[in-house]
């Protein structure tokens, strides 16, 4: 548990990926703005900026961000319509969470044994999170055999995260390196491949955790559907495709030893073209 006193505060703990994962960046980043003095407007505004600048890929910061400025600044008092948007922001994500589960669950019945990326359950996204509560709502439902858990390299999110959440909610799981993901797909015991997002463009395009092209090129090879679940906060119609999303770079310290020439992309984008399904609150979209 963190106690987060100010909007820096919050800046700091997502960049150093002590809250992650899109819904919950956003949802941080709306508390974050709350926590400052709303009838400063100018700490409001600095707020966003520190906040902003704290990771560039995943759109919910900057789209929470403008919805808790918009509802502090045309109000009589700025803190408690801040806190009460902010809230309502961490609500509608929760809803979106269980709305999500069960568009994707009917989606996945048959599918069997899931490869999934990344960690995209209650560590990621309030709620039961996105991608991983359409498993846990599959397993739920007695329409999972088992999960095949990619490590998610360099910082180790699904073998970190992913199974941990997984033991808890007693579901069958197996953890694999990245490496080994396209081959298994390519074997033909994966019935689906499911992900999260970090922005969708207007196009389709989708751009999640760096690994997550390949998975997909090799769900296309093998015929298996591949499909992203996250809620339509994570949608940036601004963003006209893929080409346009910014990639955060991390340190490459994060991969390599100092002095070593390293490249540290943390996402990558997905062709619209190669995503059978994205699975939003509001329905499926194929
Ligand atoms: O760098 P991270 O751990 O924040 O990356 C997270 C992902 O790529 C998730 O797939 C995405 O944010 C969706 S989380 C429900």
């Amino acid at each position: 548990v963190l106690e987060l006193r100010t909007a820096a505060d919050v800046a700091d703990a997502i960049r150093r990926l002590a809250i992650r994962g899109a819904p919950l960046i956003g949802v941080a980043a709306g508390y974050g703005i709350a926590l400052e003095p709303a009838g400063d407007p100018s700490a409001l505004e600095r707020a966003a900026e520190v906040l902003r600048a704290a990771r560039p890929t995943a759109v919910n910061l900057e789209h929470a961000i403008g919805r808790v400025l918009r509802a502090a600044r045309g109000a009589d008092d700025p803190a408690s319509a801040a806190l009460a948007e902010a809230r309502a922001i961490e609500d509608e994500e929760k809803a979106a969470s269980d709305a999500i589960a069960r568009h994707g669950a009917g989606l996945l019945a048959g599918a069997g044994v899931i490869l999934t990326h990344c960690n995209t359950g209650a560590l990621a996204a309030p709620g039961r999170g996105t991608a991983l509560a359409v498993i846990a709502e599959l397993a739920a439902r007695g329409r999972l055999e088992r999960v095949i858990v990619t490590e998610t390299r360099p910082l180790l999110q699904g073998a970190r995260l992913t199974t941990y959440e997984l033991s808890r909610l007693g579901i069958p799981y197996e953890l694999v390196v990245d490496g080994a993901a396209p081959g298994l797909i390519a074997s033909g015991e994966v019935g689906a491949v499911i992900v999260g997002c970090d922005r969708v463009a207007a196009n389709g395009d989708v751009a999640n955790k760096v690994g997550t092209y390949p998975l997909a090129l090799a769900a296309a090879a093998a015929k298996i559907p591949f499909v992203v679940a996250g809620p339509t906060s994570t949608i940036d119609r601004a963003c006209p495709s893929g080409t346009d999303i910014v990639i955060e770079q991390r340190d490459p310290i994060e991969v390599a030893a100092a002095g070593i020439p390293a490249r540290n992309p943390a996402f990558d984008v997905t062709p619209a073209a190669l995503v059978t399904a994205l699975v939003t609150e509001r329905g499926v979209i194929r």
